[in-house]
């Protein structure tokens, strides 16, 4: 079943058209990739599905509600989650506060001071998920790059959205945390929908199913890896350009 449907999308900046009459199903359950070069309107899409970004044109229904001019505060409450290209954990706090103040983000401040002083079970079980439980009190500034996305994702999980969108999650990443990041997306795909934008090839090849590629704002293809990997149109606007030893391999 339909978890997310964008019909007829179109998002302008003045002039310049960022999204393009896009037109995209995402089923229950699903692990979609989405790529496309630098500038296609992957951030774009995410930024509009999550209300930070207005549409001019075309309806986004989530679950079968219509959330094309839903604040971005109550899409969050929808069960919509997202992360950043850049980070957003507070430095100062340790691992489990962060994920704490995540998972409290959606209480109003009465029911916030009425709360237990302890750690919510929750948290601690989301923080389990992501491998960073020895990590938990250190404070956040610490961690590497790799470990600093996987408590993003934490804080992610702890909200408890239903579809999580990914803003390449493994920037920046040595081999090993791709892995690991790999991993754990396939292990949180077993009961969430995520749509992750990635540009890595290697990656895109070990665990991405379907893949929509994104080029100057319109849909270019879409379909499982090796079928796009092959597609001549997607090897000259996108694999050609970014990673051409990659993507001929
Ligand atoms: N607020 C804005 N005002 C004007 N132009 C914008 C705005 N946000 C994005 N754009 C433009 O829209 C286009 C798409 O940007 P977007 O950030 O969605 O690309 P992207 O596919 O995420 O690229 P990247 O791979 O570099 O992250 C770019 O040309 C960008 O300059
Ligand atoms: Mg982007």
């Amino acid at each position: 079943m339909s978890l997310l449907t964008l019909t007829d999308l179109t998002v302008t900046f003045g002039p310049f058209t960022a999204l393009d009459h896009i037109d995209l199903t995402i089923d229950e359950g699903e692990l979609r990739f989405l790529i496309g070069p630098n500038g296609a309107g992957k951030t774009t899409l995410i930024d509009t599905i999550t209300g930070r970004t207005r549409p001019t044109h075309g309806t986004i229904t989530f679950d079968g509600t219509d959330i094309t001019r839903t604040p971005e505060h109550r899409i969050v409450r929808h069960g919509i989650g997202r992360t950043f290209q850049t980070s957003v954990v507070f430095e100062e706090l340790t691992v489990i506060e962060n994920v704490d103040l995540a998972a409290s983000s959606h209480l109003t401040p009465w029911r916030l001071l009425r709360r237990a002083p302890t750690t919510p079970p929750d948290a601690l079980a989301v923080l389990d998920r992501v491998d960073l439980t020895h990590l938990a009190h250190r404070p956040a500034a610490t961690l590497s790059h790799g470990q600093r996305q996987w408590l993003e994702i934490a804080m992610l999980l702890a909200q408890k959205p239903r579809l999580l969108l990914l803003d390449e999650p493994v920037a920046g990443m040595n081999a090993e945390e791709r892995t690991r990041t790999g991993e754990l997306l396939t292990h949180i795909a077993h009961d969430h929908t995520i749509v992750v934008i990635e540009h890595d090839m290697d990656f895109l090849r070990r665990y991405a199913h379907q893949v929509t590629v994104l080029h100057e704002g319109r849909i270019l293809t879409h379909g499982d890896i090796t079928t796009v990997q092959n597609d001549p149109q997607v090897r000259e606007v996108y694999l050609g350009r970014t990673t051409p030893q990659k993507a001929t391999t």
